[in-house]
């Protein structure tokens, strides 16, 4: 079986960045399984489909024209890798994976993408569902005044508009729809390795989480 490291924790802790540090150092494939809860609800949006009708959104799922190529990630052949990295976008993502049926029509996709020689996969659900029998699961956790600061200055540094207060609410906001909802809620596997970030950088966490693969 292709090994599997799984990354989940909420918002803004840089699962992302990480995990594309550990697939550079492995030289493994990466599968940003947020970027396809957004992407379809950008699609859905697009289809004038409301975020809580989850049998058009469902059929939707299933027929996602989704690629991910050359670290863009495409929509029918459209490059919307910077247009679903907004906060509204974020929003729609959580609130269209919230359906039962969205996640079961996205599950084999998902699992398609761990080939060899390994994947390293990032999200909500990835160490709990869709790679239980992960043989690596880190649960990647901060506090969420660091998460929105953090992405306070992501936003920033793109040059697209942040509001500080704006960003704590929303993540509060996302968080608590993440962790309540009956399907895949946001929790830690059982197995999983727990890193909190909120005090440790990006290299750091990284030089934490590779002890874990040379175990
Ligand atoms: O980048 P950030 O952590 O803010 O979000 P993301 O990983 O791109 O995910 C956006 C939203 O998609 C999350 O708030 C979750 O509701 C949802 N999601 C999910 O339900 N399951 C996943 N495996 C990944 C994301």
């Amino acid at each position: 079986m292709t090994p599997v490291i799984a990354i989940d924790g909420p918002s803004g802790t840089g699962k992302g960045t990480l995990a594309a540090l550990l697939a550079e150092r492995l030289a493994w494939h990466t599968l940003d399984s947020g970027a396809i809860y957004r992407v379809l609800g950008l699609a859905a949006q697009r289809h004038g489909l409301a975020l809580d009708d989850s049998g058009p959104l469902t059929s939707l799922a299933a027929a996602l024209p989704l690629c991910f190529k050359d670290r863009k990630v495409l929509l029918d052949g459209e490059d919307v890798s910077n247009a679903i990295r907004t906060e509204e976008a974020g929003a729609a993502a959580s609130q269209v994976a919230a359906h039962p049926g969205v996640r079961a029509a996205l599950l084999e996709w998902q699992r398609r993408m761990a080939r060899p020689p390994g994947l390293v996969a990032d999200g909500r659900d990835m160490g709990t569902v869709v790679f239980s029998q992960a043989p690596l699961k880190i649960f990647l956790d901060a506090s969420p005044e660091i998460r929105a600061d953090r992405r306070y200055k992501q936003l920033k540094e793109k040059g697209l508009d942040a509001n500080l207060p704006k960003l704590v609410a929303d993540i509060r906001e996302r968080d608590a729809r993440d962790r309540s909802r009956a399907v895949a809620p946001l929790r830690a596997a059982e197995d999983a390795v727990l890193v909190d970030s909120s005090q440790m950088s990006i290299a750091e966490v990284f030089d934490r989480v590779l002890e874990e693969v040379r175990r």
